[in-house]
C-alpha cells in the first residue's frame, strides 16, 4: 500500500485528490493519506470531500509524522522547489506538476537530492499518458517536420508563469522524445495580452537532425485546441490530444497535387475525411481510452513500487525546462529588436 500526500488543492491539485481516491477505491494498492493547502476554504473542502487531514503548510504534514511513502506535488510552479525539496528531505517519492522547477538551478538541485536520497521523481507531463501518444509511439519512424497547436481559452489561473512553462511546456516535451535529437537553433516571438506576461507565442525549433518544430501556444484564444501534427517520409500524423486519438496518412504512391496541398498546409484531420484517395491510406490505430492523468499516476506507482526508473524521468522535465527558458531569452531578444521592451523584456 503507497501511502500518498497531495501539496497544492488548487485547480489541478483538485484533480490529484479525485484521482488518487479513485485509485483507492479501485483497490490498486494506493492510500490518499493528506493534504497540505494554505487556503483556508480550500483545506475545508478537501478535508470534507475526502475525509483526509489538510495541514496549511509541508511543515505541518511533516510534523505530523503521518506514515506517507510518496507526495504529488500541484502548487504554483515558483513553489515547485522548496515544496519538493522539503518532501524529498523527508524521504518520498515526488510526482512534480509541470514545468518540473522554475530555473535550471532549481531543477539540478532537485535532481541531485532525489539521486543522493535514491527517491523516485517523475515530472507531471502527462502528455506522455495521453492515450493517442501511447499508440503512435511503436509507429515512430523519422519524424522531419511538426506542427503544434495548443490554444486555450483565458482563465486567470498559472499566471506566475508565461505561455511557454504555462501550456507550450507540454509540445516541447513531447517534440523532443519524439525528435531525440539535440537542439540546434531557436526563433521565438510572443506577446503579453492580458496578462503581464507573454500569452500568446510562437516559436521554431530546428534540431541537430534537421528536424524542424513549429509550435503555436496561446491562452488568449477563443477555442480550445490540442493538436500536434508530424510529417515523416511517406507519412502524415496527426494527433488530438483532447479528443485523444490518432490519424496516419500514408502516401503508398502517386498523389494529386490538390491532396499533396491540403497536406502540407496540415488541413486532413480524422473528422474532415470521408475516404481513402489514391495513392493515400488512411489508419486510424485503435486507442485504450484512459484519463492521461490516472495513466501518469498509475505509472508513478509502478515506479514507487518497483523502484524502476519512472516513464517520464526528472532529466526529461528539466530538458523541457531548459527549452522552454530558451524560448524565453529568444522571445525577449526579440521583443528588444522591435522595440517592444517597454512591454515586458528588459534590454541589455
Ligand atoms: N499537467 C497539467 O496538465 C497541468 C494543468 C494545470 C496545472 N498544472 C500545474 O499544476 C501546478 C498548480 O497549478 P494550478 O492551476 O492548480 O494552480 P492553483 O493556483 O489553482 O493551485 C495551486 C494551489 O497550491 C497552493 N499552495 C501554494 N503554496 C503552497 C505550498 N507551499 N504548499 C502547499 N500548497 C501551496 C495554493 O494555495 C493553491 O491552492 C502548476 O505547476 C501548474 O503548472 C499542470
Amino acid at each position: 500500500m503507497v501511502r500518498v500526500a497531495v501539496a497544492g488543492a488548487g485547480t489541478f491539485g483538485r484533480n490529484h485528490l479525485r484521482v488518487l481516491r479513485e485509485l483507492e477505491a479501485a483497490g490498486l494498492g494506493v492510500a490518499l493519506a493528506a493534504a497540505v493547502e494554505p487556503d483556508s476554504a480550500r483545506a475545508a473542502e478537501a478535508a470534507a470531500q475526502y475525509r483526509i487531514p489538510v495541514y496549511a503548510s509541508i511543515d505541518e504534514l511533516l510534523a505530523a509524522r503521518l506514515e506517507l511513502h510518496a507526495a504529488t506535488v500541484a502548487v504554483p510552479t515558483v513553489e515547485h522547489h522548496a515544496v519538493a525539496s522539503a518532501l524529498l528531505d523527508a524521504g518520498l517519492d515526488l510526482l512534480v506538476e509541470k514545468p518540473f522547477a522554475a530555473s535550471l538551478a532549481e531543477a539540478d538541485d532537485l535532481i541531485e537530492k532525489a539521486e543522493k536520497r535514491g527517491r523516485i521523481v517523475q515530472p507531471g507531463h502527462l502528455e506522455h499518458f495521453n492515450p493517442a501518444v501511447l499508440a503512435v509511439e511503436p509507429r515512430l519512424r523519422y519524424p522531419m517536420f511538426f506542427e503544434a497547436h495548443r490554444l486555450s481559452v483565458f482563465t486567470p489561473r498559472s499566471l506566475d508563469v508565461d505561455v511557454i512553462l504555462d501550456l507550450m511546456i507540454h509540445d516541447l516535451d513531447i517534440v523532443l522524445a519524439f525528435a531525440a535529437s539535440p537542439v540546434r537553433e531557436v526563433r521565438a516571438v510572443g506577446l503579453p495580452v492580458v496578462s503581464p506576461k507573454v500569452d500568446i507565442a510562437n516559436v521554431r525549433v530546428e534540431f541537430d537532425s534537421g528536424c524542424v518544430a513549429n509550435f503555436t501556444a496561446s491562452r488568449v484564444s477563443t477555442e480550445r485546441v490540442r493538436k500536434l501534427r508530424f510529417f515523416e517520409p511517406h507519412q502524415y500524423v496527426s494527433i488530438d490530444y483532447a479528443r485523444r486519438d490518432l490519424l496516419i496518412v500514408r502516401m503508398d504512391g502517386k498523389i494529386s497535387p490538390e491532396l499533396a496541398a491540403a497536406l502540407a498546409a496540415g488541413k486532413l484531420d480524422a473528422a474532415a475525411l470521408t475516404g481513402p484517395a489514391p495513392g493515400l491510406s488512411f489508419v486510424k490505430p485503435e486507442v485504450s481510452p484512459g484519463e492521461p492523468l490516472r495513466l501518469e499516476m498509475e505509472s508513478f506507482l509502478d515506479s514507487v513500487r518497483t523502484r524502476r526508473p519512472p516513464r517520464v524521468t526528472a532529466r526529461q522535465g528539466r530538458a523541457a525546462l531548459e527549452l522552454a527558458l530558451e524560448i524565453q531569452s529568444t522571445m525577449a531578444a526579440h521583443a528588444c529588436r522591435a522595440g517592444l521592451a517597454d512591454f515586458f523584456a528588459r534590454c541589455p
